[in-house]
């Protein structure tokens, strides 16, 4: 079968069309036939320093949609040849994944194979940033780095139908702006954002910050929260060294920060997952949101996916077609 791999950290030219053996799964996994394939900026992280990759070479892809391909031992509920749509720990840049069977959901009635791919990661991170960590409530205002992108086009929709009374965006570029507008954003702001949110606020400042981007972005974040918000901060984009916040910063204002993984949760409590997922799965059944793929790639041309979502110019989801 065809595989993309990287053997050294590097730029998306590390990326290699190889010939692997089919695996096999092991118990308590599956083996997916895979259709359509996520393209996550966690890919790109994996890729360029190793983020969660415990060994090379390494098969990329955290999300396959496709068809039950083998049981392992000890799994129940699925079926060879049902399609389904899978959260991996790797691996899905390939004609055959393996997901462990507690990450593997049945497609929701009335999806597609492709639509199906861009669920297991960006759906339910948004739903918990959201909600399960976020808490939003019905009348508060939210500020989302990377709006235009995977995980921020679902945030937008998904705080807007919670209720916010505004949801404001960061982007890199004017075209990124106007293309978050379309998804939820009521005032989206390029680059700098400080003194936007306060002007927005009227000095204010936003009761939630969702924050993947780290460094100071992380900090500008926390300095735009009113008294008693909360930020979340799920990602490190910028590849900056880590953040520390102290007291100074929490109890004298009331703010809040908490972190997510949807990856940590996987491992740690796949239960809670599919809970989450079940939730948020649902969100895209019932029309609340839509999860724009702008861009589609053979697997083979993974590396230009990977220099499309490098170079900041990729919005909404793209795909890797595999067998679909
Ligand atoms: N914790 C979790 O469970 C979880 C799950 C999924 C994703 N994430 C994180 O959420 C973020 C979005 O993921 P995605 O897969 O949906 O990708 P994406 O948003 O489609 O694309 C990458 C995003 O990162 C921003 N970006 C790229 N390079 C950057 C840089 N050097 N500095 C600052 N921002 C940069 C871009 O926004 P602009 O160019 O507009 O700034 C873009 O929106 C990533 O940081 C990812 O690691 C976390």
């Amino acid at each position: 079968m065809r595989a993309v791999e990287f053997q050294e950290y590097g730029g998306p030219e590390v990326l290699k069309v190889v010939e692997a053996e089919v695996p096999e799964p092991g118990p308590g996994q599956v083996s997916i036939d895979v259709a359509y394939t996520g393209v996550n900026f966690a890919d790109l992280k994996a890729r360029g320093e190793g983020y969660r990759v415990p060994h090379l070479p390494f098969v990329p892809g955290l999300e396959a949609s496709g068809r039950i391909r083998a049981l392992g031992e000890g799994v129940e509920g699925l079926a060879v040849g049902q399609e389904v749509t899978a959260l991996t720990e790797g691996g899905a840049y390939a004609d055959v994944t393996l997901a462990s069977a507690e990450t593997v959901f049945p497609i929701p009635t009335g999806v597609d194979l492709r639509t199906a791919a861009t669920l297991p990661t960006v759906l339910p991170t948004a739903y918990a940033l959201v909600h399960s960590v976020g808490r939003l409530q019905p009348g508060e205002t939210v500020l989302v780095q990377g709006a235009a992108g995977g995980v921020g086009t679902v945030v937008g929709q998904l705080a807007k139908a919670a209720g916010a009374r505004a949801v404001y965006g960061v982007v890199s570029g004017e075209a990124k702006a106007a293309y978050a507008r379309e998804y939820g954003y009521d005032e989206v702001f390029v680059g700098e954002f400080g003194e936007a949110v306060r002007a927005a606020t009227d000095g204010r400042g936003v009761d939630l910050a969702l924050d993947p981007v780290g460094g100071d972005t992380f900090r500008a974040s926390l300095a735009s929260l009113a008294p008693f918000g909360r930020l979340v901060s799920f990602g490190n984009a910028s590849s900056a060294p880590a953040w520390s916040v102290g007291q100074p910063e929490l109890y004298p204002s009331g703010v809040s920060v908490a972190g997510f993984s949807i990856l940590t949760l996987a491992k740690t409590a796949p239960g809670a997952l599919r809970a989450l997922a079940g939730r948020a799965f649902a969100k895209a059944v019932d029309g609340t949101v839509s999860l724009p793929v702008t861009a589609e790639f053979g697997l083979e041309e993974a590396a230009e996916a990977h220099r499309l979502m490098g170079t900041r110019t990729s919005t909404g989801k793209l795909l890797l077609r595999v067998g679909g």
